[in-house]
């Protein structure tokens, strides 16, 4: 089965509304005629209406970067899936290993958070990955066999295949460390070996992508790889030169 490649960008706490404005600007001229790749730009919450305005019509769809499983609530500060759902935002990205790391997101309300979107209609990009103390102490596979597994719990095994897995050693993000080909083959096809253990014919459908430190001088070399499906990009997607370089190759 051939996945298409897809390409998203993780803004995380960057661009005002103004600055996201510019930034499409730059990208969708560049973007346009790349074929055979899917593009999606994880945004601030406050950019979401303004981007999903300036892309209809194109190839790039857009994502947030974290919702709440529950439909509604007493919960100061967040947001549900079917207000992200009613912006017509197209997706989110969830457990990525800042939200992880840094605000207390589990494995236990990721796997509230990613039916909770599927079911609101939002697609999902569930993020994945060990420290470099973990990869050291050979404890990979374990963290990642515990983050897919309770991540996808809920999800029906026919929707299994609609979760995009990013697979992000957390020692490559921002660190302009890349894992090697062969460490990041070796650990994306133990990702979609996980998701085989619930469906074979789900895992052929599932796209995994890269993330940490992709850039446009080690993408094509990436995304190459048998198992690697695209990639999640985080300092190269706030310029659109870089970004878009990076959807050629994948192109
Ligand atoms: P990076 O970030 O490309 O800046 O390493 C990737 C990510 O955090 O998704």
């Amino acid at each position: 089965m051939s996945r298409t490649p897809f390409i998203a960008g993780n803004w995380k706490m960057h661009k005002t509304v103004d600055e996201a404005e510019q930034f499409i600007a730059g990208l969708l001229p560049r973007v346009s005629t790349a074929d055979g790749v899917d593009v999606a730009l994880c945004v601030p919450y406050t950019a979401l209406a303004a981007m999903v305005d300036s892309t209809r019509g194109s190839r790039v769809e857009v994502y947030a970067q974290n919702m709440h499983f529950a439909e509604q609530g007493a919960y100061t500060g967040e947001v549900s899936a079917a207000m992200l759902a009613e912006l017509d935002v197209h997706g989110v990205v969830l457990g990525h290993s800042e939200r992880r790391e840094l605000f207390a997101e589990t494995d236990k309300a990721l796997a509230l958070k990613v039916p909770a979107a599927l079911e609101a209609g939002l697609k999902v990009i569930l993020c994945v990955g060990e420290t470099e103390e973990e990869r050291e102490r050979g404890d990979m596979q374990r963290k990642l066999r515990h983050q897919i597994q309770e991540g996808l719990e809920k999800v029906p095994t026919e929707r299994l295949g609609d979760v995009v897995i990013a697979y992000e050693p957390i020692w490559a993000i921002g660190t302009g460390l890349v894992a090697t080909p062969e460490q990041a083959q070796e650990a994306v096809s133990f990702c979609r070996d996980l998701v085989a253990d619930r469906s074979k014919e789900q895992a052929e459908r599932t796209r995994i992508l890269y993330g940490g430190s992709m850039k446009p001088d080690n993408a094509g070399e990436l995304i190459a790889l048998p198992d690697v499906d695209g990639g999640l990009i985080g300092g190269a997607s706030l310029d659109p030169q870089p970004f878009s370089a990076i959807v050629a190759a994948a192109a």
